[in-house]
């Protein structure tokens, strides 16, 4: 893998990162030269701003970052990476500034800023790279740079090319580069084997449905990962608005997110049995489409009434989770685009999650503040079980009245888990608009805090 970092020279040009506030005694130990050029060109070290400092000859000499304040940091991500997407064409070493513990974070953000979707069209590159800083790990830093575009790219990646089929394709390129174990099971030989709701979701559609299954390390806590991969939702026969549909590419973001994720995983080697689990159906229109009213069984043995078809995920998420429990693993996580109330209620930027493990909770949410990656607990809420209780079947995957629509699909998914530690998040996947190191379109949610929480992960 070629470093996302330039290589350490004395020619890479120092770079100097400043606070608003430490901008007046830094200017005051300059030369004339130089702080006069800092107020001629307006740099105020307000977050974000980039500025080159030439020598007494004109030849650029160095490099400020502005770092703005902590208020002005707290509204967002990563910092340096706004300043380094203004720097010119060059190699930049930190000289100065950057606190030690969040050297790793914003090296990070510095690199995803580089990061472009160019499959369709050129887009002009970042021409600004980072010498590694002092104390931080460029193999950590590239490994999660690598599973975060692995992430993007295929979110980014339009349904006709990223059907049920390249997304296979990708899961298993990904298991060859590791030397995974990688299995698939695909069309009617999903009846065979006894998945008929991932089966059911996916029949109407071109591309056949399928269960992507892949394996990974020997020893360690079993940790197995299951994701949405709904590579397009129209809603089925409940067709969603075309307001709803436009962005439903990115409806397999459950599933770029668990692969980013497994790509992390291994590439730091951590010490873990991972497995994946990725039911990859579209969820199309056609005169073999289920519909609303149908009662169809599950893997696990519980029946599902059917009373919205755009209530796809839950059902070929349930299948998976019954097949991940019966391996009896210490870990069961699952990640999906699953409800609309889930964006609601938190927004992009929060990945929100439902876990009943407290020593999960607080390695999870320790970790999601040590690498900048934000979550929020939403609860299992035993009470609005009687929600998800239709009376004619064992389970409605739709209640009506719109209540808590988030935690009735977590218990809903609750059901196919056993007695396995169980930790769901409901992901949005989507970056609406462009910020520092996260452009607009596909993004990782939690999977940095999750690298995190599995390198610590004890069962108990
Ligand atoms: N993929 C959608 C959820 C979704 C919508 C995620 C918008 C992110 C943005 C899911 O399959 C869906 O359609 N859910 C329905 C469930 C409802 C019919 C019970 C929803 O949330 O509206
Ligand atoms: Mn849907
Ligand atoms: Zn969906």
């Amino acid at each position: 893998m070629t470093s996302p970092f330039a290589e350490p020279s004395d020619r890479a040009s120092p770079l100097q990162i400043i606070e608003q506030d430490a901008l007046d005694d830094w200017c005051a130990s300059q030369s004339p030269h130089v702080s006069g050029w800092v107020k001629s060109n307006d740099f105020s070290a307000r977050l974000g701003q980039a500025l080159l400092v030439p020598d007494e000859n004109g030849a650029p000499s160095s490099a400020l970052a502005g770092y703005g304040t902590e208020a002005t940091r707290a509204r967002g991500r990563f910092h340096l990476a706004a300043a380094a997407s203004k720097l010119p064409k060059g190699d930049y070493r930190i000289v100065s500034g950057l606190p030690k513990e969040r050297a790793e974070n914003e090296a990070l953000g510095w690199v995803l800023a580089g990061y472009r979707f160019d499959r369709y069209s050129e887009t002009g590159k970042m021409g600004a790279r980072l010498v590694c800083p002092d104390g931080v790990d460029p193999a950590h830093v590239a490994a999660i740079a690598a599973g975060e575009t692995l992430t993007r790219d295929l979110i980014n990646t339009p349904a006709n090319d990223m059907g049920p089929d390249e997304l296979e394709e990708a899961a298993r390129d990904l298991a060859k580069a590791h030397g995974a174990d990688f299995s698939v099971i695909a069309s009617t030989e999903l009846l065979d084997q006894n998945f008929p709701l991932i089966h059911t979701v996916g029949r109407a559609a071109d591309r056949a449905p399928r269960l992507i299954d892949m394996r990974w390390g020997q020893s360690g806590p079993k940790v197995t990962l299951v994701g949405k991969g709904v590579c397009f939702d129209t809603g089925g026969l409940n067709l969603k608005p075309g307001a709803s549909m436009g962005l439903m590419k990115k409806d397999m973001g459950g599933a770029a997110n668990v692969l980013g994720l497994a790509h992390m995983l291994m590439q730091t080697g951590q010490k873990i049995q991972l497995r994946v689990l990725i039911p990859a159906v579209e969820n199309a229109v056609s005169g073999n489409a289920f519909r609303p009213g149908d009662i169809l069984p599950s893997r696990k043995g519980l029946t599902v009434e059917i009373n919205n078809t755009d209530a796809e995920g839950r059902l070929v998420l349930a299948d998976a989770l019954a097949y991940a429990q019966e391996d009896n693993p210490d870990l069961i996580i699952s990640m999906a685009t699953l409800t609309g109330a889930a964006r609601v209620a938190v927004g992009p930027d929060l990945a929100p999650y439902y876990c009943d493990r407290a020593s999960f909770v607080q390695l999870l949410e320790d970790s999601a503040q040590k690498s900048w990656d934000p979550v929020w607990r939403m609860p299992f809420h035993t009470p609005y079980e009687a929600m998800i209780e239709p009376g004619i079947a064992d389970l409605d995957n739709a209640p009506k009245g719109g209540f808590a629509g988030s935690i009735t699909a977590a218990l809903f998914l609750r059901r196919f888990v056993g007695e396995s530690p169980y930790a769901h998040f409901d992901i949005y996947g989507w970056n609406p608009a462009d910020a520092p190191g996260r452009p607009k379109g596909g993004v990782g949610q939690a999977t940095r805090a999750l690298l995190d929480t599995l390198s610590r992960y004890q069962p108990s």
